[in-house]
């Protein structure tokens, strides 16, 4: 069973990937609370609870309390968390609970805030059940909210105890959500890991298909290269940012379809591919390269397509948190498996970088069609 730990300076825990941890979740978290009393608190969405609650009951002697979110990125907001607290604190949760967020990276995002400033700070736990959650949002302590004003706008740094990413869950996934996360995993190969990258090539059929040890696989390999970045630069000051790749247009794209059209990780990968195309203007990677790494964004695809200008793209991307001081910093490719952080990116040039990925946007859909 692989077991992953993850140190940073403020933490130190395991990410354990295995098929039917949910089965044996209580004496898990007995021995991660360190076999004192405690309560456990679970949050999660009645779609998700509805599928795989037999299988988290199964080893509790005691019913745990749960709390509901309903699915949706519309509920990561503040009125969440006040909700959610109001509700603990009804329930009688203090600082021997045990918060478990057992969902997406919306549950974990707000759950992890939620144990962060809860009677200032109670222990939580991650049991991430969608593909993007088990390879990303579960594992590093970002946690947070969204404001009208933008996405995570309002949170903080706050590890899990804990992350236990039972690969079974995955069965239930939409095959939509399925391929949109699997997009953080071809990230992942792109930045750091070349193997998971020929991996991801070589077993595509397996990997979509949901063949259980494939996806075991893909999601080992990327929660490694996730954990290598966060344990050398945790709070984002540097190395953490070439987890970006692809993010800096993908929000951009994800705002000017009003967070609705398109998932996450579909704007990533049109995200990628236009970073892949400023790669390759900027002579970091050959046209060979680049064409390799576009067909395995586009083999984990079909990307739904969007409508929106390139200028309006790029106008989003200039207003970024991540941009400071008026400068576009881009993560780019300088091969399969690195990549460098380039901060002086002119606004014509990933103009043009967007125009090509538009252009091949509407040439694969009309391939599709
Ligand atoms: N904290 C971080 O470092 C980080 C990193 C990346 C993304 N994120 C955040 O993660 C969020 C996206 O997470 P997501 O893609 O997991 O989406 P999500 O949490 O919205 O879940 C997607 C959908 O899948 C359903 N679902 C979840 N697990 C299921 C299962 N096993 N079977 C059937 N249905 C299931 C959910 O109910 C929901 O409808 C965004 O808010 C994003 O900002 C955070």
């Amino acid at each position: 069973m692989p077991v992953i730990a993850l140190k940073t300076p403020s933490a130190a825990y395991d990410i354990t990937i295995a098929s039917g941890l949910l089965r044996r979740l209580a004496p898990r978290l007995g021995k991660l609370m360190k076999d004192k009393a405690f309560r456990p608190f679970i949050v999660t969405s009645p779609d998700i609870w509805g599928l795989w609650h037999k299988q988290v009951l199964a080893s509790f002697k005691q019913a745990p309390t749960v709390l509901f979110l309903p699915s949706g990125e519309t509920r990561k907001r503040l009125a969440s968390v006040e909700s959610l607290a109001q509700q603990l604190a009804t329930a009688g949760a203090d600082r021997d609970s045990l918060l478990i967020a057992f969902g997406g990276g919306v549950i974990g995002d707000v759950t992890g805030f939620l144990a962060a400033i809860y009677m200032r700070g109670i222990p939580y736990v991650q049991i991430p059940t969608t593909l993007l959650a088990q390879v990303d949002s579960s594992i590093g302590g970002k946690t947070g909210v969204n404001l009208v004003a933008g996405k995570n706008l309002v949170g903080s740094f706050n590890h899990p105890l804990a992350v236990l990413a039972d690969t079974d869950i995955l069965a239930t996934l939409p095959p939509a959500q399925l391929r949109a996360g699997l997009q953080e995993s071809v990230k992942a190969g792109i930045i750091r890991d070349p193997k998971l990258f020929r991996y991801m090539e070589q077993n595509a059929d397996a990997i979509l298909s949901g063949d259980a040890k494939a996806l075991a696989h893909v999601v080992t390999a990327s929660v490694r290269v996730k954990a290598y970045v966060v344990a050398n630069d945790e709070r984002e000051s540097g190395l953490r940012m070439i987890l970006n790749y692809g993010h800096t247009l993908g929000h951009a794209i994800e705002a000017a379809t009003g967070y609705k059209q398109l998932l996450h990780g579909e704007a990533v990968g049109w995200g990628s591919i236009a970073a892949t195309h400023l790669g390759l203007s900027r002579g970091l990677i050959t046209q060979a390269q680049s064409d390799h790494i576009i067909a395995l964004i586009l083999r984990y695809g079909p990307l739904s397509p969007f409508k929106a200008a390139a200028a309006k793209l790029v106008a989003l991307t200039a207003s970024d948190k991540k941009n400071r001081s008026g400068t576009l910093s881009f993560i780019l490719p300088t091969g399969i498996g690195t990549v460098k952080i380039v901060r002086d990116v002119t606004q014509p040039e990933l103009l043009a970088a967007t125009e090509s990925m538009l252009a091949l946007m509407r040439e694969h859909t009309i391939t599709n069609d």
